[in-house]
């Protein structure tokens, strides 16, 4: 057999190209720019592998127009830009990037709640637009971090590394899970299970840290909001659609709520363009797991599985064990 042929689909860094041309044929997108689904099935159609991103939806056209196809390497520990069914249908074994992003993205959580709770972004939109003419007492006063209570949704990998920084600050930290954490682990988070409701009703913090899935589709929307305290902010680093936008908005615009910090969009990478006009959001364009060394872990990893699944061997980050059965 010759050399499988992998597809990557978005830029990534030389090693790791270099890496894969080791191993394979590669045909890499340089110019970065996001493939079209039929630009996307016309690259694939000669693919053995892909290595995508969460800009590529993976589904069964394009797995019907790839039919080489073994493996795709999500660039992403969130992976519901692929149809994990029809891939397993398909053997096509698929892959995602757990853990090494983990700390990355609870870094930048907490730069989000830190900015959104003290006003940093306004601040210095204030301070850029020439309006800043003397120092005044109640000048952008914001809310207390220290001291107050975390409300994280969604107590995986990464919601952990978020509540283990909230020691610092000194915070009462409840979390709620589908399933609860082992006592050993809450004691040492120091963080407590509670239902949705309280966790609403009760936090100054919410922070959203699920994967999106049908369930968790709106998962925060007029009620939810509605339950939340008028001195909270909601902090979403989970997924677009995770948050009702539109009910998001309306309740910032009648300060339903305090404010909210957002990584993350409904039908990203366009938004709702109202965002721009309220001044209690922070909002950044998906990236909390973009340090350099993280996206490079994470690009390494996915090629990584790649590789394994091209050698007929189990990938590390295997996400659907049915397919290997189709083989
Ligand atoms: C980023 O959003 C990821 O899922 O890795």
């Amino acid at each position: 057999m010759g050399r499988p042929t992998v597809v990557v689909t978005r830029e990534v860094f030389d090693d790791v190209l270099a890496l894969l041309r080791e191993h394979a044929e590669v045909i890499d997108n340089p110019t970065d720019e996001p493939l079209a689904p039929a630009a996307l099935a016309e690259r694939a159609s000669a693919a053995d592998a892909l290595v995508c991103a969460l800009t590529d939806r993976i589904d069964d056209a394009l797995l019907a127009a790839a039919p080489r196809l073994r493996a795709v390497a999500n660039i992403a520990v969130g992976h519901n830009n692929i149809d994990l069914a029809a891939c397993t249908a398909r053997g096509v074994l698929a892959t995602n990037t757990p853990g090494v992003l983990d700390e990355t993205t609870a870094d930048f959580a907490w730069a989000l709640l830190l900015g959104v709770a003290r006003r940093l972004t306004e601040a210095e939109r204030y301070l850029r637009e020439g309006r800043w003419t003397g120092w005044q007492l109640k000048q952008l006063a914001g809310a207390d971090v220290h001291g107050a209570t975390l409300g994280i949704v969604g107590m995986g990998r990464i919601g952990q590394a978020i509540a283990r920084r909230a020691s610092g600050f000194r915070m009462n930290v409840l979390y709620c899970n589908r399933t609860r954490l082992p006592e050993p682990v809450e004691q040492s988070l120091a963080a407590r299970w509670v239902d949705q409701a309280t966790l609403l009703e009760t936090a100054d913090f919410v922070l959203l840290m699920v994967p999106y899935s049908p369930a968790t589709h709106h998962l925060i929307g007029a009620d939810e909001l509605a339950r939340m305290k008028p001195s909270a902010f909601l902090v979403n680093t989970a997924r677009g659609g995770v948050v009702d936008d539109a009910a998001l908005i309306a309740a910032l615009a009648a300060r339903r709520i305090a404010g909210a910090a957002l990584d993350v969009f409904e039908g990203e990478p366009a938004f709702d363009r109202r965002f721009l006009d309220l001044d209690n959001v922070v909002l950044s364009p998906h990236i909390a797991s973009s340090s350099v060394a993280t996206r490079r872990a994470m690009a390494m990893l996915a090629a990584r599985n790649a590789l394994a699944a091209l050698r007929g061997e189990t990938p590390p980050n295997l996400l659907n064990p049915a397919a290997l059965q189709g083989r």
